[in-house]
C-alpha cells in the first residue's frame, strides 16, 4: 500500500534505543517510517502501532540480518513496495563489542564490519536511485571517538572510521542530488550487555566531558532530522553530539 504526499524513512536498527527515538522524532516531522529490525520484532511491532495510531498507515516495519548480502537489496525494495518512494536513510543499526588485539577473529571482523560499515555503503547503493528521484538525504551514525580509539574495541573504531570516510566518500559520489551526513553521538545509553559497567567507568567517562552529562537519544533524533529537513546546504558533514567530547 502506498501513502501520498509524505515523505519516507528507513532507519536501520529502529526499534529500540536511540533508533527508536530516531523514528519517533522523524514521525513527529510529518514523515512516514520504515522500521528495520533483526531480532527486536516485538519492539518494532509495538513502535509501529504506538507510530499508527498517532497517523495512520505511517509506520511498517522490515525485518534484515545486516551480515546477509543478500538483505541490503531486500529491504530497500521492501521500502518501496510499501511506500512507493524513499526520501530518506538513516543507518543507524550497529554491533558493538570488545575486540582485544590478541584474540580478534574473522568472524568478529565480519560482524562488526558488516553491520557498521559494509551494510550502510550497500544499503546506500540499493537505495541512490530512489533517493536521486527524490532529491533524498542519508545520515549515518557513527562516533564520536571516532579519532581518539577507544582500547580493546579496535574493529569496531575502524568500521566507525571507515563510516566517516564513507560519509565524505558518498557525498562527493552521490552529489549533486543526495545530501550525505552523519551524527557522531558520544555517551548517550549505555550497552545493555553489561559493557562498560566496571565501578567508576560511566562516571568517569561522564565527568570528562565538557558538559558533565551524559546525553538522551533526543539528542541524537533531533540532530539528523535537522540534517534531513533543515541542513539543506550542508552535505559530507558529521555533526558530533557528544557533550564537548572527551580526553581533549
Ligand atoms: N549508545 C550510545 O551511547 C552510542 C555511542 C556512540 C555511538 N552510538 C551509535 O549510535 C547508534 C545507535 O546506538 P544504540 O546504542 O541505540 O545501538 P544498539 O542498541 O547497540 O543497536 C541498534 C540496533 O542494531 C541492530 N543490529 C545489530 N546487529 C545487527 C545485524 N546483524 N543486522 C541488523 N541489525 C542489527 C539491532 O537490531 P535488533 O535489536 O532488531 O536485533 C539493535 O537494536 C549505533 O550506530 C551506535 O554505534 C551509540
Amino acid at each position: 500500500m502506498k501513502t501520498n504526499n509524505k515523505k519516507i524513512a528507513l532507519v536501520t536498527g529502529g526499534s529500540k534505543r536511540i533508533g527508536a527515538s530516531i523514528c519517533e522524532e522523524l514521525h513527529k516531522s510529518n514523515i512516514n517510517v520504515m522500521i528495520h529490525y533483526k531480532n527486536s520484532k516485538e519492539d518494532a511491532l509495538h513502535l509501529k502501532d504506538k507510530l499508527n495510531k498517532i497517523r495512520s498507515n505511517s509506520t511498517d516495519i522490515v525485518q534484515g540480518d545486516l551480515c546477509k548480502t543478500e538483505s541490503y537489496e531486500k529491504i530497500i525494495s521492501n521500502v518501496i513496495k510499501r511506500f512507493g518512494q524513499l526520501d530518506y536513510l538513516i543507518n543507524n543499526a550497529s554491533s558493538y563489542f570488545p575486540t582485544q588485539i590478541d584474540n580478534l577473529n574473522e568472524d568478529d571482523w565480519n560482524d562488526l564490519i558488516s553491520t557498521n560499515l559494509k551494510a550502510p555503503l550497500f544499503l546506500c547503493q540499493a537505495a541512490a536511485k530512489f533517493l536521486k528521484e527524490k532529491k533524498g538525504s542519508i545520515v549515518n551514525i557513527t562516533d564520536a571517538n571516532e579519532n581518539n580509539p577507544k582500547k580493546n574495541y579496535i574493529i569496531y573504531n575502524l568500521a566507525k572510521s571507515g563510516l566517516v570516510s564513507l560519509t565524505r566518500s558518498l557525498a562527493v559520489d552521490l552529489a549533486p542530488h543526495v545530501r550525505v551526513n552523519a551524527v557522531a553521538p558520544g555517551a548517550i545509553l549505555w550497552p545493555e550487555d553489561g559493557q562498560e559497567s566496571e565501578v567508576g567507568y560511566r562516571e568517569n567517562l561522564i565527568s570528562q566531558t565538557f558538559l558533565k552529562k551524559q546525553g538522551t537519544p533526543k539528542n541524537i533524533a533531533k540532530a539528523v532530522v535537522f540534517l534531513l529537513s533543515t541542513a539543506t546546504y550542508t552535505t559530507g558533514e558529521i555533526i558530533h553530539v557528544d557533550g564537548g567530547g572527551t580526553n581533549k
